[in-house]
């Protein structure tokens, strides 16, 4: 059977099991929608939704109705209604707006599943969690689950721009524009749309942070009218749509000579545009800003400061309750070689912590996972936590720009659950990141995290099809956080390729160890950036080393690493609370895996393993490739099991892999081998 993985995890294939088959149809004969809630918009999106996927797992759909005419049933509600299912709920009060429960309820006269919660979003959320369990052969005649998403703000990023193209994107072009227009045909959208909502997404900004001419107009009433159907259908899955916007709008297309945050035209103007792009979409979400960043204009051009020119969006946005998204991806792009006191890793903290408390209540700072870049491996960021007095949100990155590029398996993950795990300390211990995303450590009025999309208009969405473990990865995760990556992984696995144990035990298991793989055979010990400079696929040692857009490793014939300690580097570990500073500052007590991200050392260094650095190098490089060539293997024992389609496309790529894993392992063995003059102990060949 064929396959081109488009319906991704919403498979909804035909139940094959005869016992599981016989429960749920019993249930899910009669679709109950309490009289007097209306049918339309999200509700009818959820009855919409449950109706096909029973119809397509069970063969029929149900009848819908307002009563109940059978002994069993399904009924959807939106609590606080005053319908019967209100009840039927049993005084459930733990929930948020967008939290739901399923439950199983017996009665001596009928007994049915409810499927409720207080906004119509989260009947959707409840609706889809429902079919999850089908799909995945669960049980569902004794069900009492309550579930409460841990973040408010559930985002994803594209970077997608008008021409088409997207920024970093590996998976085709974009669904959302073509050749400078927005494009009309809003299937896909949908799809899409649904896709994300059925893991509980519930923000999109649809265009590049990096807003070039022609998406300087998306907020225009040239273009409003083709956003505002976008926002419509994402409406319908509860998703609020946002959109990023040129920081110098007020000089590329209105008409003005600046865009000085403090002058009363740049914020009349500025104000006009807020109002324009509410008539056209009610529920808009907000702007999300990259100023100051990468050549992109900003308000140090006229002397003023970050809160300057995210509180001037801000308070345009004020009156609709709209938020702005203030990206603090800021640092001097053209740090050259001589100067070792600049360090892009400090540069975040060092412009925004000063600023705390100075941001207005509908200002979420937006920041990215580690200092530098969606490294493989990097530190989390010593700005997150830091501001007690500022929104903040988490920024990750599904897109595998450094990991892959989705020509390569990596399952981020296990990589944002050590992120969300880390205590930072800020408040003492317990201060992890996933609590400060939450707003738990400070009361922060809004919150949450977002992601760099790595979707596009390839078949597939991903390109690779073992890539759609991250999306789907990425939803669940900041629904719940405690979910462990395990769990998430067969989740994704049983719907999407099915219940066989032998398919279900390699794909977890290849997943689960992925990361680690990619780390092994790219950069060591968290040195990071030994990329092809601009592309970032594939190695070049000394690539970014001779840039102008310098991000070193300052490896020579002595040693590698950046040293950022206090003492004899650049004090980027003071920035981190106690413990953590102290840890990283500490050539002994630093982790094995961070070690050159904070310390020079040289290649005879002995780490905690007890190898030295350069045997490490070698050892990691070598046991990358043969991981890849041992899941290779495992991966042929399914031909059969999966889908030709599906088992030709991951053969074709994971082969793509093990040459790319190959390349890098020769490459850094070479140099390194050269630079230290020190031999493999195990002899092995380095060319
Ligand atoms: C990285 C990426 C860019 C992107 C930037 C950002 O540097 O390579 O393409 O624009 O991050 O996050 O703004």
């Amino acid at each position: 059977m064929g396959d081109n993985g488009y319906a991704a995890w919403l498979r909804y294939g035909q139940v094959k099991d005869e016992t599981r088959l016989e429960q749920y149809a019993g249930w899910m004969g009669e679709l109950v929608l309490p009289a007097g809630v209306p049918m339309e918009g999200i509700l009818k999106t959820a009855a919409v939704e449950l109706s096909r996927g029973i119809r397509s797992m069970l063969g029929a759909a149900p009848s819908v109705t307002h009563e109940p005419s059978r002994q069993r049933f399904i009924v959807l509600g939106v609590l606080g209604g005053g319908t019967w299912v209100d009840d039927a709920a049993g005084g459930v009060t733990a929930l948020t707006n967008e939290g739901y429960l399923l439950k199983t309820v017996r009665e001596a006269e009928k007994e049915y599943i409810i499927a409720a919660g207080k906004s119509e979003k989260a009947v959707l959320y409840a609706v889809f969690h429902l079919l999850r369990l089908m799909q995945s052969g669960a049980a569902i005649d004794q069900l009492n689950l309550v579930e409460s998403p841990k973040y408010s703000l559930r985002m994803i990023n594209h970077w997608d721009n008008m021409d088409g193209s997207v920024e970093r994107g590996y998976s085709g072009r974009s669904i959302f524009y073509d050749n400078n227009n927005v494009l009309s045909d809003s299937e896909r959208i949908r799809d899409y749309a649904r896709l994300m909502a059925s893991v509980g997404i519930n923000g999109i900004a649809i265009n590049n942070v990096n807003v070039h001419r022609e998406e300087t107009f998306l907020i225009t009433e040239k273009l409003l009218p083709d956003v505002a159907r976008i926002a419509e259908v994402f409406g319908e899955y509860g998703i609020k749509l946002f959109l990023s916007v040129n920081y110098a709008g007020t000089i590329e297309i209105g008409g003005l000579e600046t865009a000085d945050p403090l002058d009363p035209a740049v914020r009349g103007w500025w104000k006009e545009k807020a109002a324009e792009v509410y008539r056209y979409i009610p529920d808009f979400g907000g702007f999300l800003v990259k100023a100051d960043s990468e050549n992109r204009p900003g308000p140090f051009t006229y002397g003023r400061d970050h809160a300057d020119g995210a509180n001037m969006l801000a308070e345009a946005l004020e009156p609709y309750g709209g938020l702005v998204l203030w990206r603090c991806f800021v640092y001097n792009c053209h740090q050259d070689w001589r100067d070792r006191s600049t360090d892009r890793a400090r540069a975040a903290y060092d412009h925004f912590k000063p600023l705390d408390g100075r941001f207005k209540d509908n200002v979420i700072l937006q920041i990215k996972n580690g200092p530098m870049d969606f490294q493989v491996r990097e530190p989390v960021s010593p700005l997150f936590g830091a501001m007690e007095h500022t929104n903040q949100m988490m920024e990750f990155q599904i897109a595998q720009e450094y990991t892959g590029q989705q020509k390569d398996v990596c399952f981020l993950i296990p990589q944002w659950k050590e992120v969300l795990n880390f205590d930072t300390y800020v408040k003492g211990a317990g201060s992890t990141v996933k609590e400060i995303a939450a707003g738990s450590v400070h009361a922060y009025t809004h919150s949450g995290i977002t992601a760099v999309s790595n979707i596009g208009n390839d078949e597939n969405w991903t390109g690779h099809h073992l890539a759609q473990a991250n999306l789907y990865g990425y939803g669940c995760l900041i629904w719940n956080p405690e979910l462990s990556s395990e769990e998430i992984a067969a989740e994704w696995a049983v719907q999407t390729f099915g219940g066989n144990k032998d398919v279900q035990e390699v794909l977890v298991n290849f997943l689960l160890e992925s990361w680690s793989i990619y780390e092994n055979y790219t950069a060591p010990l968290g040195v990071g950036w030994m990329v092809t400079p601009h592309y970032h696929y594939g190695p070049d040692i000394d690539g970014y080393e001779y840039s102008k857009w310098g991000t070193y490793h300052f490896a020579d014939h002595k040693g590698i690493g950046v040293d950022r300690t206090v003492a004899t580097g650049t004090g980027y570990s003071s920035q981190y609370t106690l413990p953590n500073a102290e840890i990283y500052d500490s050539l002994e007590a630093c982790p094995d895996e961070l070690l050159l991200f904070f310390h020079h050392v040289p290649y005879t260094h002995r780490l905690k393993s007890g190898k030295t650095v350069i045997q490490h190098i070698y050892d990691t490089h070598f046991a990358g490739v043969e991981r890849v060539e041992y899941w290779i293997g495992r991966w042929q024992e399914l031909e059969g099991l999966v889908d030709g389609d599906r088992f030709r496309h991951v053969t074709g790529r994971m082969n793509r892999q093990l040459e790319n894993a190959k390349q890098w392992r020769d490459i850094v063995n070479t140099y390194f081998f050269r630079k230290s003059g020190i031999p493999d102990a195990r002899n092995r060949v380095i060319y």
